[in-house]
């Protein structure tokens, strides 16, 4: 029997962080690597991947950027949140495969008194590119550029970026271009001008995994742990996390938890210690995910998401309006705060929805005491 100190917790419910197992993305892989085989222009070299926030987006991206690095290919992950072409400069300048294939690479403008003006910036990142891009290709290497949190990058840089991943695709050079994003957002700037390029790309969106696939996988990293976990528990487990991937770590981590305060007597997880942990799982998610969306906001913007729990799809915006008993125009107000909070996305004109997952039921059930918190 293993002892208590030696059973370390293997889930991983924090953004960014690989989990145990990835579970059900093996078509995406298959077609990412299909793609670096097939050589210039393949379609899984060029790859838009679409979720709600949690859904596995940014440790996709990791996976895929670790597939090709491992083919010895060059990988730059950039976020919208920042510069996108400065950063790409940057980081190809200290790269150190392009230093030992001594590729000269002159590094960004950042200063504002030597602003070039978007045009000439523009030339030097697509000779930058160019020029590192076709130093791998010579030596059978490759680039690959990853955009995390696209839905927030500047429209005009991921614009350069496309031209110039187009220009290269055209010379048959080696270079592949994956970005990430929240659905909507996503979508949006890809409707945008210049960019048509990437609308072609092979769209991957982050629905939620079938539960037997995650079943399996929680019961793979719960043996390798240490613990065990009876059918029944690894069932309800399972269904809790409703395939979403941020919940399946939390569901695990917490479940396993529960197992392991017993685990001197027995090392396997009982149906009640997965009910219990599942609990706090949920808990939890509402207080770091879902609360944290929620905080701050006025009254008005939760009266709006208040009015969208009545409808289990899409909401109309303007019956919302009407529920709120307000002209169209001032619950519009409401709405673009809530979707610039990323609260909220726009399904179709006229129509919102929630973009966190589980974000109504949590509503429903908390509805007095959020209003409570502004006096109602
Ligand atoms: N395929 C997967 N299988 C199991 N767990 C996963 C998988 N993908 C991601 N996770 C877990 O889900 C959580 C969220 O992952 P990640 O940060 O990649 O989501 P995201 O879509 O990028 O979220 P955000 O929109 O907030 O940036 C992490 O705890 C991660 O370990
Ligand atoms: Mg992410």
């Amino acid at each position: 029997m293993p002892s208590q100190q030696r059973l370390v917790n293997p889930f991983k419910p924090t953004a960014g962080m690989t989990p145990p197992v990835l579970i059900g993305r093996e078509v995406v892989i298959d077609d990412f690597m299909d793609g670096l085989d097939e050589g210039p222009g393949a379609p899984g070299r060029l790859m838009r991947i679409t979720g709600p926030r949690g859904s596995g987006k940014t440790v996709l991206l990791t996976q895929l950027g670790d597939i090709a690095n491992d083919r010895g290919w060059t990988v730059v992950n950039v976020s919208g949140r920042e510069p996108l072409c400065a950063s790409i400069q940057e980081q190809l300048a200290h790269d150190a495969r392009i230093r030992s294939l001594d590729i000269k690479i002159s590094l960004p403008i950042v200063s504002a008194e030597a602003h070039l003006g978007g045009a000439a910036e523009e030339l030097l990142f697509r000779e930058v590119l160019s020029r590192a891009t076709r130093s791998l290709t010579n030596h059978g290497s490759g680039l690959l550029i990853t955009v995390d949190e696209v839905q927030d990058a500047s429209h005009d840089e991921m614009a350069t970026i496309a031209t110039s991943v187009q220009y290269m695709i055209r010379e048959q050079q080696d270079i592949g271009l994956l970005f990430a994003g929240i659905t909507t957002g996503a979508l949006d700037l890809l409707n945008g001008e210049g960019i048509t390029f990437l609308r072609r790309a092979k769209a991957e969106e982050l629905a939620s995994i079938p539960t037997d696939e995650v079943a399996q996988a929680l019961r793979k990293t719960i043996e390798v742990s240490g613990l065990r976990i009876g059918d029944g528990a690894l069932s309800y487990a399972a269904a809790q996390s409703h395939g979403y991937a941020y919940l399946i770590q939390l569901v695990g981590y917490y479940v396993w938890r529960e197992g392991r305060r017993h685990a001197q007597d027995s090392v396997t997880i009982t149906l009640a210690d997965a009910k219990r942990g599942s609990e706090v799982a949920l808990q939890e998610f509402g207080s770091s995910v879902l609360e944290t969306a929620i905080s701050g906001l006025t009254k008005p913007s939760v009266d709006y998401l208040l009015a969208m729990t009545e409808d289990e799809g899409a909401s109309s915006t303007s019956e919302i309006a009407q529920r709120m008993g307000m002209p169209a125009s001032s619950a519009n107000t409401y709405r673009r705060i809530l979707i610039e909070r990323q609260i909220i996305e726009s399904t179709a004109p006229g129509f919102v929805a929630f973009s966190i997952p589980f974000m109504r039921e949590y509503l429903l059930q908390h509805r007095a005491d959020i209003l409570a918190r502004y006096g109602a």
